[in-house]
């Protein structure tokens, strides 16, 4: 591989977030300038979100640009989040890479935003071959390297754990009018939490599902019984050891050092709490990513657009079209080393 020097801008539209990242060759994160569109009623309206990010694409481009000093013409490469995500907003992102590439005439890059998380999250932490943890309100995923891909060693087989807490959040009518993000109230809450109460524990093989215990526990709540306190501490102990257990046994299968966590959920104490201990026990090193990093951001798409450029991935416009559904472990990543080999 040659030693190239240059810059990748990058486009995250997955979601509900805008991002727009500015990444050099070397792996120094110049901007990283984020716009979130955030619904009143709760949840994400793909279209309405896809409106936002069309509204606001220019100016955070242009803010990125302007944050990292450069000029247009000094990107080498564009990259945007191909998948998986929600449709509208996803073509929304890729529109406006696609737009500013043949502008510049310069290569574009699909990124996958799983693998982008897991990226981010190495160079932001310094883990090197770790087992990742990504949990968002989107995903649920429990992944390592392992012959050329990130292989997948558990998932979500229903919702998204972050979306399980939002929804009993509101079921619960926690953080009404807080800007704060419902896991973090139910954090709050939990940590003032006494009584476990039994809720049910899903861990089927090495994948999980977070809709029973849900649902059991909306109906703990309505049951009028128990302390909010006590059901968010029995709610939160329940799928964080549902979580450490999946990456428990991914850690041990594998044989890594290293545990990575990422996401928004990642930010609970509780949970980095359980992983760590549990980290320890197997002599490996447990690793968080702050915010910045962890949530949705276009710095994390910019730098898997640098990783992929110096291995010659980029696509032609005519075939960059996104892949709702694309998972993580359909991804050949040439720029990790086989460890195993
Ligand atoms: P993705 O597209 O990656 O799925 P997303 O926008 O749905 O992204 P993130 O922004 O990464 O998700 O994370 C949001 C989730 O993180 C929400 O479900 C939110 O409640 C949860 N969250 C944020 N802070 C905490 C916390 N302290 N404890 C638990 N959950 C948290
Ligand atoms: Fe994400």
């Amino acid at each position: 591989m040659r030693k190239q020097e240059g810059y990748c801008l990058g486009i995250e539209s997955t979601a509900d977030d805008f991002g727009v990242g500015i990444v050099s060759f070397e792996g120094e994160i110049l901007a990283n300038v984020n716009d979130a569109y955030r619904s009143d009623k709760g949840g994400i309206h793909p279209r309405e979100a896809a409106r936002h990010h069309a509204r606001v694409a220019e100016r955070v481009i242009m803010e990125a640009l302007c944050r990292s000093g450069l000029k247009p013409e000094e990107l080498s490469v564009i990259a945007f989040s191909q998948g998986p995500g929600l449709g509208p907003c996803l073509r929304t992102g890729a529109t406006a890479a696609r737009a500013l590439a043949s502008y510049l005439g310069i290569p574009l890059i699909g990124v996958n935003h799983c693998v982008a998380h897991i990226e981010i999250g190495k160079l932001i932490s310094g883990a090197r071959d770790p087992v990742t943890l990504y949990v968002s309100g989107g995903n649920t995923i429990v992944a390592a390297f392992e012959a050329g891909r990130y292989r997948i060693f558990g998932e979500t087989l229903d919702i998204a754990v972050g979306n399980c807490i939002d929804v009993f959040a509101r079921e619960a009518g926690l953080g009404l009018g807080e800007k704060q993000p419902l896991g973090r109230v139910v954090e709050e809450k939990a940590a003032k939490g006494e009584k476990f109460i039994p809720l049910p524990y899903t861990v089927k093989g090495m994948d999980l599902s977070f809709s029973g215990i849900l649902t059991a526990t909306v109906s703990l709540l309505k049951s009028g019984k128990y302390q909010i306190e006590d059901i968010c501490f029995s709610f939160q102990e329940t799928i964080f050891s549902m979580l450490t257990e999946v990456t428990e046994r991914a850690l041990a299968h594998t044989e890594k050092k290293e545990v990575l966590l990422t996401g928004g959920v990642g930010s609970n104490n509780r949970l980095k709490e359980m992983l760590k201990v549990m980290a320890e026990e197997h002599d490996a090193t447990f690793y968080s990513v702050p915010k910045e990093y962890a949530l949705d951001n276009g710095a994390m798409i910019a730098w898997v657009g640098v990783l992929s450029y110096k291995y010659g991935l980029t696509i032609p416009i005519n075939k960059s079209f996104v892949k709702l559904k694309w998972r993580l472990d359909e991804v050949e990543i040439p720029w990790v080393e086989n460890h195993a080999d």
